[in-house]
């Protein structure tokens, strides 16, 4: 048995951050310098005090990264000025493979062509001092948006530019993101990276970490992805993370929607307290859809404006927007400005909703409850001599199973459908370890739905994309 414990600090910090920034791009980062520039960062820029005045209202983050050090300037500048109360830097995908040679190239011919050959900002390329610049005026959190499995350096370099939010983990960085990285280097990086996002804290601002709960995206089960938060909280907290955000995607169910949330932030506290990391605060963050957008524009302003009332409905702190040109690609600033407009307005207008509940909403959140504690408690009773290595025994065991997970290690077995409600179902637990009764329960929610019969390739696809 492999508990999460206030021991598990990564020994020597300093000899492994050494190695990491002997790396040319890291431009000689000194830690001590970055300590001092993060002492003079305004603290709004900090996630824990933009949630302690964020109001009624949840706060508001779009996503977006260009090559060019102008147009990532303009875009913060256009996105602030819109509403967003946090503003993103979306890293390019050569970045993110830690393909930073290619990524530099990438980088010098969209100068000087003037055209984007990457999908987002290539910060290790671009670097810490100049990156800086791009915030001097700015009092709201910088939140980094990646992917990235290996992330020593990109999080080196973001918190030496001033960025106070990284979002990421072992599992929700790798599992959706990855065919082969190996599981077990993963969750080691990332407590390299959660250590260092401690080593930069200070109490009043604390470097703060967010997780990614969407996964893939694709019919994933809420209790999965509440076990996957809550061990990625956990895993942090153990670095000692003091500020740390769940998260989950919009699952195409108003029910299971406001389920999740409720269950997610129940046991996310329930298990930090357990642990003994009572001080570790923590926050929900709600993705707006993360799977297939229409091409209808307006069916895409219909998505984004439904999903920002679920967000007011479910008291999130913050909710992460996608734009009316998602179906076709980045987004363009004024696209993506209007996004948070449209969010703003809807939040504005439905402030008065909260805490909806009903007997369905209480029985999904019984249910998603319990199958979440079970797999979480086997988690915890696996052999190993720390708690990553527990996880790591998890996924080789089918006990964790992410849905369409790409990853070669992944068991991909669990079978999800959606019911007569549009609730994903677990049809087949495979190994992931849910009680009897409550695979029970969910094959009997599944009746509800009518064409179970007609399980088609068509039908399965449907349920992905949300149409009925
Ligand atoms: N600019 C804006 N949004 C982006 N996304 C990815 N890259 C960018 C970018 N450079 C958004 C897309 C994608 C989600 C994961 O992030 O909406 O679906």
């Amino acid at each position: 048995m492999a508990l999460p414990s206030t021991q598990a600090r990564l020994g020597e910090i300093d000899r492994y951050r050494a190695q990491v920034l002997t790396h040319p791009l890291a431009r000689g980062i000194s830690p001590e310098e970055v300590r001092d520039h993060l002492a003079q960062v305004p603290r709004q820029r900090f996630p824990r005090v933009a949630y302690a005045n964020r109001g009624a209202d949840p706060c508001i983050q779009p996503r977006g990264g260009f090559p060019l050090f102008e147009a990532q300037q303009q875009l913060t500048q256009q996105l602030s000025a819109a509403g967003a109360d946090f503003i993103p830097l979306t890293i390019d995908s050569y970045t993110r493979q830690n393909q930073y040679d290619t990524a530099t190239q990438l980088l010098h011919r969209s100068e000087e062509e003037g055209k984007n050959y990457l999908n987002g900002y290539p910060l290790i390329s671009h670097g810490y001092e100049l990156t800086r610049q791009l915030y001097c005026d700015l009092e709201k959190p910088v939140s980094l948006r990646h992917g990235t499995p290996d992330a020593r350096l990109l999080a080196e370099v973001a918190i030496a530019s001033g960025i106070a939010e990284i979002e990421g983990g072992a599992i929700c960085y790798c599992l959706p993101y990855s065919e082969g990285f190996p599981i077990d280097r993963c969750l080691l990086y990332w407590q390299y990276v959660d250590r260092i996002c401690a080593v930069n804290s200070t109490e009043g601002a604390p470097i703060h970490r967010e997780s990614f709960g969407p996964l893939t995206a694709t019919l994933v089960p809420p209790a999965i992805v509440v076990a996957v938060e809550i061990i990625e909280a956990l895993l942090a907290a153990e670095q000692g993370v003091t500020s740390f955000a769940v998260s989950f995607g919009q699952t195409g169910s108003m029910i299971q929607d406001i389920a999740t949330a409720t269950v997610l932030r129940e046991l996310t506290r329930y298990y930090l307290d357990e642990f003994r990391f009572e001080s570790v605060q923590t926050y929900l963050v709600y993705h707006q859809w993360m799977g297939q957008f229409p091409v209808q524009r307006e069916r895409a302003a219909a998505l984004i404006a439904c999903s920002a009332a679920i967000s007011s409905i479910i008291s999130a702190d913050k909710i992460v927007v996608k734009t009316i040109d998602e179906a076709f690609g980045v987004p363009r600033p004024e696209i993506n400005a209007e996004a948070c407009d449209s969010v703003r307005y809807v939040l504005r207008t439905f402030r008065s909703a909260k805490a909806v509940t009903s007997p369905m909403i209480e029985h999904e959140t019984a249910l998603i409850r319990s199958e979440a504690e079970s797999i979480l408690e086997a988690v915890f009773n696996l052999p190993g001599s720390a708690f990553w290595e527990s996880i790591y025994r998890a996924f080789q065991t089918g006990l964790l199973d992410v849905p369409f997970s790409p990853h070669a290690d992944n068991a991909n077995k669990l079978l999800s459908v959606r019911d007569g409600n549009g609730s994903v179902r677990i049809a087949n637990a495979a190994n992931v370890p849910i009680s009897s009764e409550d695979a029970r329960l969910e094959r009997e929610l599944l009746e509800s739905r009518e064409d179970r019969a007609d399980k088609t390739y068509r039908q399965m696809l449907n349920d992905i994309r949300l149409m009925v």
